[in-house]
Formats: structure tokens, sequence, C-alpha cells
């Protein structure tokens, strides 16, 4: 029996390419070798997305992101979290189980009240219930389907540990187990994908490339990465700029020693570099920007895709909720 591996991301953003190389794409690697689900957190993205038709767009979005990176919904299991409503039961089962002062700690919460105490707001402005009990949601996401591991970047390395201190706490009541307990798996060797400004690309700090941009908008972004202003004849550390850090995900080895040579040698200014990045990322990405508008231009299609999903997803989230129902006393 293979082990059952689980992740999701929320649809409150358009797609950049930081989340396909340090997400998607080792998630979907795991596929060959887990029992694999993937899933659209779409009521996590409700907490702060309150446009419905924003919302809807960012859900097929990022469930189109998913495939034309190369999901295959035959060999896995592939479905939206508001599609399945075990999930808010379990959310609710394992509530009673979760101390508020675990909640008190969640990194999320507590940058948000730190955000509104230094801004002087009261401590709680703006926080919902929703972000609050985020990281309840979250555990009941991962239990409900029996996961062994759950790939995510270290920033949800806390919620894992949640999501394992709640199960255990009901197991531990019940004296049985009741719910598996969760492993985080760090994708230790995935890049963290510089952004145009050298920060961390990342939807919250506005510097990032979307992983369908049209070729020109493609373009147009790389060539406003943000560089130094060393002259064109100096030599340059390639590892130093982040032109070359973005070109080695996209490039073979052989390109990537080239060009390291070329910014070692001098001569070469970065609109040069700028262009041979172009080149890389355009070749790469472009299957897979065809491949994403041909789903996105059928919404019935890919509804259709979730809807199965959903469907080989339910039983086993209604045996874990079942499960709980018979061990807590529900079930009578
Ligand atoms: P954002 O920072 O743009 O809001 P999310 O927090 O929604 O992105 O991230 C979704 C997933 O993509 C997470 O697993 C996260 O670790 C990964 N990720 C986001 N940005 C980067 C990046 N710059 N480099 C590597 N992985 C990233
Ligand atoms: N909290 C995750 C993020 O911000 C998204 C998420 C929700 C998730 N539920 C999950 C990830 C369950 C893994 C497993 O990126």
């Amino acid at each position: 029996m293979k082990k059952i591996s689980l992740t999701g991301i929320k649809p409150t953003g358009e797609l950049h390419i930081g989340n396909y190389f340090g997400a998607i794409r080792p998630a979907l690697e795991l596929a060959s070798s887990y029992d694999a689900r993937y899933f659209i957190a779409d009521y996590h993205a409700l907490n702060t997305i309150k446009n419905p038709k924003e919302l809807s767009s960012l859900i097929r979005g990022v469930a189109a992101g998913w495939l034309a990176a190369g999901l295959d919904p035959e060999k896995v299991i592939f479905y939206r979290q508001s599609s399945i409503p075990e999930t808010f039961e379990l959310s609710t089962q394992i509530a009673a189980f979760t101390p508020k002062g675990l909640m008190n700690r969640a990194h999320a919460y507590k940058a948000a009240v730190r955000e509104n105490s230094e801004k002087g707001n009261d401590p709680d402005a703006g926080i919902n219930m929703g972000l609050y009990t985020y990281p309840v949601l979250m555990a009941a996401d991962i239990i409900l389907f029996d996961s062994d591991v759950v790939p995510v970047g270290s920033d949800q390395v806390q919620h894992i540990e949640m999501a394992q201190d709640i199960a255990q706490a009901v197991n531990y009541n019940y004296k049985q187990e009741v719910l598996k307990i969760p492993q985080a798996m760090i994708q230790q060797n995935a890049a963290v994908v510089p952004g145009l400004d050298g920060r961390k690309m990342s939807k919250s700090y506005g510097n990032t490339i979307p992983l369908f941009s049209p070729e020109k908008q493609l373009r147009k972004l790389i060539m406003r990465i943000v560089t130094n202003s060393q002259p064109l004849e100096e030599p340059k550390d390639p590892e130093q700029s982040q032109i070359y850090l973005l070109y080695k995900l996209f490039a073979t080895a052989e390109e990537q020693a080239s060009l390291a040579a070329r910014y070692r040698a001098g001569g070469m200014g970065w609109g040069e570099a700028k262009e041979e990045l172009f080149r890389a990322a355009n070749r790469e990405l472009s299957p897979l920007r065809e491949r994403y508008e041909a789903i996105m231009a059928d919404p019935a299609g890919l509804d259709r895709i979730l809807a199965e999903g959903a469907a080989k997803a339910r039983p086993i989230a209604a045996a874990t909720v079942k499960r709980f129902r018979k061990a807590s006393g529900i079930d009578l």
C-alpha cells in the first residue's frame, strides 16, 4: 500500500513562478511514489477575497494551473475543498480538542496582531474568525484524507504541527487511533525563487512573474528586474544576480555553465542577461501557458474534472468523519 500525500493551495492570487518551482512541481513529483491528493483550498481564500467574481476566477485559475503543470486527474485525487462538506464537520469535531491558546500562538494570527499594535490599532482589528481558526480548518483538510505526508514550504510547518497535536489529543482521549497523525514534508531542494526586486517572490510584495503571463508581459516583467549599476565591462558574480538565479530554474546545466562564464568574463550587460533569461523562461513556460489557456477556455470541462475528483474524495472523507462520530458517542 502506498503512503498518502496531500497538499493544497489557497486561491488568493494568480499563480507565479515561485509557487510553481517551490510548491506545485515538487508536489506533483510525489504522484509517482505516493497515493497523491491535491486540492484547492477555496474556503481558506474566503478569509481574504470577498469579491465573488474575483474568488470564482481565482479558483478556476489555480485549478487550471495544477492541470497545466501536469497533474493527471486520472492518477491522483483532485478536488475543491468546498466540494467536501465533511471538511467542515471534521473541523467542528476537532475544534472541541483544540486549545484556544494554540490558536493564539499561530504565526499568521500573531503577525496580524503585531501589525495592528504597531499601527496603534485595536489588536484584533480586521482579523476575522476564519483567520483565527485557520489552523483548525487546515488540520481538518489534512486529517480528513488520512494523509501521511504533507509537502509544504517551511512557513507551513507550524500548521502541520498543530494538526499533529489536535489529532493526538483526539486519539488520546478516545484511547484508539481515530485519526492518522500527519508529517510535514519540507521541500529541501526547492529553491526560494527571487522576485523582480530581489526579495522572495510573493504576491504580498507585488514582485511576481505570473506563471501564465502572455509572452509580451513575460518579457516586460523580466526587463523590469532590478539590477545594480555595475558597468558592462566589469566581471560579475552570477550567484549574486537574481537574473541568473531565475535563469537556473529554466536552463540546462550546459546553458547555466555557459551564461555563468559570460558573467565572470565581463563585457556582458544586464540587458543581455535578461534576454537570455526571457528566452529560457519562455521556452519552458510556453507549453504550460498553452495548456492553461485551453483549460480556461473550457470551464465546463474543468468543472467536470473537479466534480469527478470530489466524487472520488468524498467516500474517504465520509469514513473519517464516521470514525470520529462512532468514537465520540455522537453516533448513538
Ligand atoms: P505568496 O507568497 O505569493 O502569497 P503562497 O503563500 O500562496 O504564495 O504560497 C503557495 C505555495 O508556494 C507555498 O507552498 C509556498 O511555500 C510556495 N512559494 C511561494 N512563493 C515562493 C517562492 N518565492 N519561492 C519558493 N516557493 C514559494
Ligand atoms: N495554508 C496553506 C498555504 O497557505 C494552504 C493549505 C490549506 C494547505 N490547507 C492545506 C496546505 C492542507 C497543505 C495541506 O499555503
